[in-house]
């Protein structure tokens, strides 16, 4: 009798308390999930680091091919190569290569998104080789730096880009670079043909010492961020750091019988760790595209049976407003978006316009140490924090002084949390399990992201530059960027860099470059207050022909602003912020106003174009 009765009540116990602990926490299940998932990872990697040699994504590569070597690994423009097709190009590469590289050596790619750089990359790793991942969208002195700053060797250039190099040869020249062009005829001086080695050497491996001296802590990779000021730096990205970022499908849920589709820049850390070494580690399929097209988007989702895309918040939006034709916007495969940056109205309209797909929204730098997860869909959130997380890499919210572009410290020096739900600068304390790696070759640059003597004196944290907001349930929201780079179109702009080319057109004295929101736009647009020399007027042809010369489209400032003093701080440190909050209104500003037209170049600003922009009537 006792012991039924103590049965009954330990019975009604177990049913009662995950109701108990789901009025507590309503997203138990998922987080109990992520946690596993989590753990999981934590497992596999340290399966990775044990392994003597160690194992790379390389390594997981050459394992699927022996599994399954006859699965598509990538498919491209109506082409479709296998698992041991994909590795045999890149055994041809590897040997193409061999002569002119040694092993430990950093040689940049610069190529759009294509599978020849798929296979190179391969055959660099199997080398031995760091693969220093250039924008094709930088030229001229940014090119020089981007090549310089990781001391590569060797260029390899696509077909299409051998214009841009051309330009800078002869400053690559006297650093001794060797150039290796992809494509057949390349007639200019100093630039060699890799083809025909391609199409001559071998498909079988290359010897395995060559790449015995790779360790997890090895440099797998340099990736391009235009942090906070001026020329872009690469982050050293090894291949531990790697193998982190490739888990982040495996975390929010892509499963073995995936597809995935990869249509953003290899260059950037989210199409070539998320997407590309992703979808190696999970051993799916890749769909590659050379660029993003919104037209063509659902047809190569229905055409390749895709079931995961990653994107950025501007491509929903671009998604969104594609014209519906014809009621086929359901009629597709996709069941899973990874990416981040999506707007919360965005977002609602893409899910009622195609449907029932998960959202996983992410957060993370490139070389930065801390990162959030969205893992259980919730609209408008970059991450959700908990417990295991919070263990396994602090971070903290600390609160800013956006005025002094600096955290603010107490009597004692030190920093300080902001309360739940405020919003505070997200710094990640960098450790052993939580490392920064840095800037190559900048050691000023990568000092400038260290906060140190955070809570204890000693102390160093990583700082992530970021405003962020967490709520009581732990959901985190971005809320601003701070410092002197903003996010146009998915590209970080460096101020600093802007500046530095609007100050060689003649008649531009000074330069203060920011960002500016416009209405129904993601991130902020370039914008320049600029003094002018004097008795000289704004010369809208040259700097029109400056800025279109030497800045990607994204970079160039869209609106000018033309004052006669500009506003600098006690330490001379432009001040940006009431400029941005001022924006680009000719209602609101009474100096002379700019607009760049892309047709015309910059005419003056006025009420039409504002109107026509406020209400989304011309599209930036
Ligand atoms: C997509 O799936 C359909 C039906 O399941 C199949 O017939 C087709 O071959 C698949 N397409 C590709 C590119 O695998
Ligand atoms: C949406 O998809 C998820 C899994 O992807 C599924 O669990 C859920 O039932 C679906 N909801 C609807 C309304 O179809």
């Amino acid at each position: 009798m006792f012991f039924s009765l103590l049965y009954t009540l330990l019975a009604g116990l177990v049913l009662v308390l995950p109701v108990l602990l789901y009025l507590r926490n309503p997203y138990l299940v998922q987080d109990v999930r992520y946690c596993l998932s989590v753990l999981q990872l934590a497992l596999s990697l340290n399966r990775c680091k044990r392994r003597n040699p160690c194992y790379t994504i390389l390594d997981r590569f050459l394992d699927l091919v022996s599994k399954h070597p006859h699965k598509p690994f990538l498919y491209f423009e109506g082409s479709c190569f296998t698992y041991i097709q994909a590795d045999r190009e890149s055994n041809k590469a590897a040997w193409a290569l061999r002569n002119r590289v040694r092993s430990g050596d950093t040689v940049a790619v610069f190529m759009g998104n294509e599978p020849q750089f798929v296979w190179l990359w391969l055959g660099l790793s199997k080398l031995g080789c760091t693969a220093a991942l250039l924008n094709t969208n930088i030229r001229s002195k940014s090119l020089v730096h981007c090549f310089s700053c990781c001391d590569a060797k060797v260029l390899l250039v696509g077909a299409d880009l051998q214009g841009a190099v051309v330009e800078v040869l002869p400053t690559l020249q006297s650093l001794g670079v060797q150039v290796l062009v992809l494509g057949v005829d390349c007639a200019v001086e100093g630039l060699h043909s890799l083809t025909g080695s391609l199409s001559e050497s071998s498909d079988q491996p290359v010897p395995v010492d060559l790449r015995s001296k790779i360790t997890l802590k090895s440099p797998a990779l340099y990736i391009y961020t235009s942090g906070t000021t001026g020329l872009p730096k690469a982050a050293v990205i090894n291949y531990e750091r790697l193998w982190m970022a490739s888990f982040l499908q495996l975390i929010a849920g892509v499963r073995s019988d995936d597809i995935m589709y990869v249509y953003l820049p290899l260059y950037h850390s989210a199409a070539f760790m998320m997407g590309l070494c992703g979808s190696i580690e999970r051993g799916i399929p890749v769909v590659l595209r050379r660029k993003f097209s919104a037209s063509q988007f659902w047809n190569d989702c229905r055409k390749y049976n895709v079931t995961v895309i990653q994107y950025i918040g501007e491509v929903m939006r671009y998604l969104c407003n594609v014209p519906k034709v014809r009621k086929q916007d359901r009629d597709h495969k996709v069941r899973l978006a990874l990416g981040n940056g999506i707007r919360t109205d965005t977002w609602n309209e893409f899910l009622q316009r195609f449907g029932n797909i998960s959202i996983c929204e992410c957060y993370g730098a490139t070389e930065g140490n801390i990162g959030f997860v969205n893992y259980v869909g919730k609209v408008g959130a970059i991450g959700k924090e908990n417990f295991l997380h919070k263990m396994g890499n602090p971070y903290a919210l600390i609160s800013y002084d956006t005025e002094k572009e600096e955290p603010v410290r107490d009597s004692r020096g030190f920093c300080v949390r902001v309360p739940t739900g405020e919003t505070g600068l997200l710094v990640g304390q960098i450790s052993a399990r939580s490392p920064f790696s840095g800037y190559s070759k900048n050691k000023q640059q990568t000092e400038k992201k260290i906060l140190r003597d955070v809570f204890v004196k000693g102390d160093q944290y990583f700082n992530s530059g970021d405003l962020l907001r967490i709520d009581r349930q732990g959901f985190v929201f971005f809320q601003d960027r701070i410092g002197d780079t903003f996010r146009w179109k998915g590209e970080n702009v460096a101020t600093t860099e802007v500046a530095d080319h609007l100050l060689m057109v003649d008649c531009i004295e000074e330069a203060n470059v920011y960002g500016v929101k416009v209405p129904g736009h993601e991130g902020r647009i370039g914008m320049a207050s600029v003094k002018l020399k004097e008795n000289m007027d704004f010369d809208c042809t040259a700097t029109y022909q400056h800025v279109k010369n030497h800045l990607p489209s994204y970079a160039r400032p869209r609106f000018i602003r033309v004052q006669d003093a500009l506003d600098v701080t006690g330490t001379f440190k432009q001040l940006k912020g009431k400029l941005a909050k001022e924006g680009f209104d000719p209602a609101l500003i009474q100096d002379p106003l700019f607009y760049l037209d892309d047709s015309q170049g910059y005419v003056p600003m006025s009420r039409d174009i504002f109107d026509a922009i406020a209400e989304g009537r011309l599209r930036l």
